[in-house]
């Protein structure tokens, strides 16, 4: 039976003694909910990938809940400590060399030397990490494929049998994941746009990278379908088909618009709104959904790339 945690002091130590016992829970960040497990025992992380049905092993980030713990499993380069000084905490994720004596599974790093690591900004997950007293690895909480939580009820639905407990910690601010930053040669690549934007890691350290390390291979974990719902989805729509549901932006689109991300095209809005109306067109069981053009910048970018895997051929 899945518990759910209240969110109060009990329920988060109660939440914590499940993670000490190596079991997994699902919390609340301000990205989306994560599928926590003890970074620091292997069966715990491996039992991750058994509940997201993963396809393979993608590596997984850690969360830490302080600058000093990031310190004690990865090397910072320069870069990397501007950029940790500039969004930490927050929805930024970086891609660093472990340590030699790092401690965390090497399952979360799927074999890679490096380890994606964050500190979450959101009160009640970095009262919770102090609580587990170790890192926690934790991808997205739902099922490999589909579409991330940002409610408890989103976890529940997806994940229900599969885990111990979701703490309760109300609907994700940001809800869209970190932005994943790694490294070639000291300078920064952007391996996965998020919740920190383009235009912010730029003010902060100049231009990035945007091919993966080697410049050839995709960062792992970046497959193509991702996100998806049951059903078709059409993007850059300027016109609603028979049978489709339609995703607006903006007024000018809210015309045409079953569920609107942002009536005054807010992209902080939008975003914080995308997957929970992709949830809900889901659960509604249109036979397809239509995207009206979003802008591709700030935040665009990141709405735009999820999309762009909820609609991609599976
Ligand atoms: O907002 C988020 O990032 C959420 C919350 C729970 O923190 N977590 C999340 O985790 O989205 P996940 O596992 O769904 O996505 C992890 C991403 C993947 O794109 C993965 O490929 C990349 O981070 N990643 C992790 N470790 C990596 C590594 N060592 N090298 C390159 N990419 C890595
Ligand atoms: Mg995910």
């Amino acid at each position: 039976m899945l518990k759910i945690f209240p969110s109060s002091q009990q329920g988060i130590s109660d939440a914590a003694a499940e993670i000490r016992a190596g079991h997994l829970v699902a919390f609340a960040t301000e990205t989306v909910y994560g599928l926590g497990a003890d970074a620091l025992n292997d069966t715990a992380v491996a039992s991750i990938y058994e509940a997201k049905g993963r396809p393979s092993f993608n590596p997984l980030i850690v969360h830490v809940p302080s600058m000093a713990a990031a310190r004690a499993y990865v090397d910072f380069n320069e870069t990397a400590e501007t950029l940790a000084a500039s969004f930490w905490p927050g929805a930024l994720t970086l891609v660093l060399p472990r340590k030699p004596d790092c401690p965390v599974s090497r399952l979360a790093s799927a074999g890679l030397e490096t380890l994606a690591i964050r500190i979450p900004a959101h009160k009640q997950a970095l009262e919770f990490l102090k609580s587990c007293d170790r890192p926690l690895a934790a991808p997205s909480a739902n099922p490999s494929g589909s579409i991330s939580p940002t409610t408890a009820q989103h976890v529940i639905d997806g994940l229900k049998d599969r885990i111990a407990g979701v703490l309760e910690g109300g609907t994700c601010p940001v809800g869209v994941e970190s932005t994943v930053v790694g490294f070639d040669n000291g300078r920064p690549v952007l391996l996965r746009p998020g919740g920190i934007t383009g235009e912010e890691l730029t003010a902060a350290v100049g231009p990035l990278l945007t091919h993966d390390a080697d410049g050839t291979t995709p960062s792992p974990g970046m497959q193509q379908s991702h996100y998806a719902p049951h059903c078709p989805v059409r993007l850059n729509a300027t016109d609603k088909r028979p049978h489709e549901a339609f995703l607006g932006f903006g007024r000018d689109q809210d015309h045409l618009a079953d569920i609107n991300l942002s009536i005054n095209g807010s992209l902080i809005e939008a975003t914080s709104h995308l997957f929970s109306a992709l949830h809900l067109l889901d659960e509604m069981r249109v036979a397809a959904i239509a995207v009206g053009p979003i802008p591709e910048t700030g935040l665009g970018v990141a709405i735009n790339d999820r999309l762009r895997r909820a609609a991609a051929p599976r």
